[in-house]
């Protein structure tokens, strides 16, 4: 009987409510409305290093924001976010946070509870992440420029094509202000789009004069090659059918399969010009390299017909500002210090 007196007149609300916040992992601070911290929990404690005592009726911003984010972190007091900033321990260390902040007691004197978790792990198991992603791309690129260097050793007269087509194709993809992502799938595409010529009996493949018609038909079969070769690997872009397809025509005039403009992938399209550029104007076998000038003036006739037309355009702006197929600057492109 008298305990359900007691029940009634004591408040267990706030003995819940203290017990609560000290008990709880995240760090909890207290302020009143000009941003003095009144409450100051253990977790709290523990992520600053300040013992309460020392924090008392101090400003927030002050004692536990580097002076370079303490602008962000009023604002966010003000707006009542959630927001990731960067705070200060006791030590100076600087750690990343994720604090929120919510209104304890709406009144003319409103107090305000910031909830604060230290967020070091979780960012650093993020870098991590990035990290090895990073590794698996670099060891991605090392394998593909190893074939690359097989077909190569077999064709000398392609040495170096690839690449250059690579480089050619990503200059005029960042040009069209494709997203990152697309653009490494044509970087990758261009440095292995010809790996099916590697099926291709290397007399052939460097043989002076013309090929005759069956020669010609079987040279042709290296993008089907190309497909087969690359369609085992679950690549994060098209590799496959870029080879597949980097001999297509918009009217259906190109080789394997004779596609028509929407049934061919932007990658191919953009690095069957590339292509056509780099072969044009190096030397072959069968003739000698054509003047840089003649070559775009090719692929501009061709524009709407055989080759998409922004992707010309933007193959003639680059040039336009200088860019040198014989001496392309490697620095600029994906994952360059692999190449
Ligand atoms: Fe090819």
């Amino acid at each position: 009987m008298e305990n359900n007196t007691n029940y009634k007149h004591r408040d267990y609300s706030s003995e819940w409510l203290h017990l609560l916040v000290e008990s709880a992992l995240d760090a909890v601070i207290t302020m009143d409305s000009g941003g003095r911290i009144i409450a100051f929990n253990p977790a709290a404690e523990n992520i600053f290093g300040h013992s309460r005592e020392k924090v008392i009726g101090k400003r927030v911003s002050e004692l536990l924001i580097p002076p370079k984010f303490r602008t962000l972190h009023e604002k966010g007091l003000r707006q009542l976010l959630r927001i990731q900033l960067t705070a200060l321990r006791a030590d100076g260390d600087e750690f990343p946070i994720e604090l929120e902040v919510v209104t304890v007691r709406e009144s003319s004197n409103p107090v305000f509870m910031a909830y604060i978790r230290d967020i070091s792990e979780r960012i650093l198991a993020s870098q991590e992440k990035i990290d090895s992603y990073k590794k698996i791309k670099k060891i991605l690129l090392q394998t593909v420029l190893a074939v690359s260097k097989a077909l190569e050793i077999r064709d000398p007269y392609t040495a170096g094509h690839q690449k250059r087509v690579a480089h050619l194709a990503t200059a005029m993809a960042q040009e069209l202000q494709l997203d990152e992502e697309r653009i490494e799938g044509i970087f990758f595409g261009a440095l292995i789009h010809d790996i099916g010529k590697i099926a291709i009996p290397a007399d052939i493949l460097t043989r002076p004069g013309k090929l005759s018609r069956e020669d010609e038909y079987y040279l042709k079969t290296h993008c089907f090659k190309g497909y087969e070769i690359l369609n085992a690997i679950e690549y994060p872009w098209p590799i496959a059918d870029i080879a597949l397809q980097h001999h297509e025509h918009l009217d259906g005039s190109g080789y394997p399969q004779g596609l028509i403009d929407s049934n061919i992938l932007l990658e191919a399209k953009i690095i069957s010009i590339a292509d056509v550029v780099e072969a044009l104007t190096s030397h072959r076998p069968y003739r000698p390299a054509i003047p840089l000038e003649e070559a775009l003036l090719l692929i501009r006739s061709k524009a709407g017909r055989w080759f998409d037309k922004k992707a010309v355009m933007a193959c003639l702006s680059i040039f336009k500002r200088g860019y040198r197929i014989d001496d392309p600057d490697f620095s600029k492109l994906p994952l360059h210090n692999s190449l």
